[in-house]
């Protein structure tokens, strides 16, 4: 019989899609320069055989199929089990990415100490660090206990071996990137290598039905390193980013097979750790000041969570040329459509302006109900206008310049009333929501309306 060979195709690192051929570009998804050599196994046995199920791996009836709900293991940080979706699922594979220097060691000792005080014992892998360098995190984090258990090793068959031998509650590898397996050629980091160590935790995981959660870093170009293969092969991905504050660090799930992708998570990042921000409306408007155009306080939701924050625009004749849009923290596509929109329904001529847009803390919303915001703060620079005082606004806007409904009209009424801004603009649709709040709310149907009812009619001392 013929002996099965290993066989080199070239994996692309964006798409995952695999050629036999190098090539300059990737055929699938159009990356240049993204194909690396990767070699297959070879086939265990040379011919087919038939596949008899050992017991225990039949299929079960949807019913009978174990909740995993019920078992979910709380970090301790309230934060970070928002984001999951109420905690860690016992066996689910969760990675977590974000530059170097964010934070994502600090978050993972401080949930690891967090969950061996309760839960169970915890193994740290750590391929990056040596033993004093993460016992001095912990002392700083306050972090020490003895049942997390550290271990220094990259090979993935050795971490292997261990988490086999333990009973532990919970597995970190920080950082995937670190790991290598010996089944493959290559460096630890690369996508190969990134991906076999991936595959082989996640068959750990699932058959020891332990979490494990995987730290990785970010590229140049801003995906996890090797990655988009390992966000396939993982159940939630969380990204630690930073935001305009230095100190502000804001963890967001962009995949989650055990919770909604909308919740975010905010951490401050202290002396003693990561600090959670039960409160961030007040962080993301501590540095606004009352009166000042282009300025606008927006009632957003993310997730089950409200959040107030301020929405900056700055409006200039356009000098020579095409008007500019510099957007940051919204879609640009709907501040566009808001300016768009503005032209032709509220007689506000926008072709031969320069628009500039921002949300200010560098945070970033995406939901719709941002529209009639984005369209005040454009119109308030605009007209050289401010906004009435202690106003929150929210409602999406639709191309007849109607004001459309938003969800959880009520959430953000009151908590723009929690922080003193006891006046909103909202659209007519959530009336029914937004019924017998605490404070004023002005329903609009129109953004003519919208602007009419939201902006001083003269500047008083703004800029
Ligand atoms: P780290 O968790 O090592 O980041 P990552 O693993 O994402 O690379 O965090 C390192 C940064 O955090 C470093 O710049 C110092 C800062 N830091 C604090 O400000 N306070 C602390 O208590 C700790 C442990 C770190
Ligand atoms: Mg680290």
């Amino acid at each position: 019989m013929v002996q099965a060979k290993s066989k080199t195709t070239y994996l692309c690192q964006e798409c995952g899609a695999t050629t036999l051929r190098w090539e300059g570009r990737c055929a699938e998804c159009g990356a240049w320069n993204s194909l690396v050599e990767h070699v297959a196994e070879p086939a265990a046995t040379g011919g087919r055989s038939r596949y008899v199920p050992p017991d225990g791996e039949n299929p079960i009836p949807l019913t009978a199929a174990p909740c995993a709900d019920s078992s979910r293991i709380s970090t301790g940080i309230a934060e970070l089990d928002c984001v999951l979706g109420g905690g860690i699922v016992p066996g689910s594979v969760i990675l977590i990415g974000g530059d170097p220097g964010i934070g994502k060691s600090t978050l993972m000792l401080q949930m690891g100490a967090s969950i061996a005080d309760g839960a169970g014992d915890v193994l740290y892998v750590s391929g990056e660090e040596s033993f004093a360098q993460v016992k001095l995190r912990a002392e700083r984090l306050n972090a020490v206990n003895e049942r997390v258990h550290l271990l220094a090793e990259t090979e993935i068959e050795r971490v292997r071996a261990h988490i086999d031998a333990g009973q532990y509650t919970l597995v970190i590898i920080d950082s995937i990137q670190s790991t290598h397996t010996t089944r493959m050629p290559g460096a630890p980091g690369t996508v190969g290598q990134v991906r076999e160590c991936a595959i082989e935790l996640t068959r750990l995981a699932k058959g020891m039905n332990v979490p494990v959660v995987l730290v990785g870093h970010v590229t140049k170009e801003g995906s996890l390193a090797g990655p988009r293969v390992l966000e396939h092969l993982v159940d939630t991905v969380l990204y630690f980013e930073g935001e305009g504050r230095q100190d502000l660090r804001i963890l967001r799930a962009v995949k989650n097979r055990f919770g909604s992708t909308n919740e975010i998570g905010v951490f401050e990042m202290t002396d003693s750790g990561l600090e959670e921000v039960a409160s961030p409306s007040e962080v993301f408007l501590t540095e606004r000041t009352e009166g000042v155009t282009g300025s606008v306080v927006l009632a957003a939701v993310e997730g089950s969570r409200p959040i107030l924050v301020e929405v900056q625009a700055l409006v200039t004749r356009t000098g020579y040329g095409t008007p500019r849009r510099t957007v940051t923290g919204v879609n640009p596509n709907r501040v566009s459509l808001v300016l768009a929109t503005m032209e032709k329904r509220a007689c506000l001529p926008m072709h031969d302006q320069d628009v500039f847009v921002n949300i200010a803390g560098g945070v970033r919303v995406d939901e719709p109900a941002a529209d009639l915001a984005i369209a005040m703060a454009v119109a308030s620079s605009y007209l050289d206008r401010p906004v009435t005082e202690r106003t929150a606004v929210f409602g999406e806007i639709g191309l007849a310049g109607e004001v459309r409904a938003a969800g959880q009209g009520r959430k953000r009424v009151n908590e723009a009333g929690r922080l003193g801004y006891t006046r909103c603009i909202a659209p007519r649709g959530c009336a029914r929501d937004v019924a017998d709040v605490g404070s004023e709310t002005v329903l609009v149907d129109s953004l003519s309306e919208g602007l009419s009812a939201g902006l001083r009619t003269k500047n008083n001392g703004g800029n």
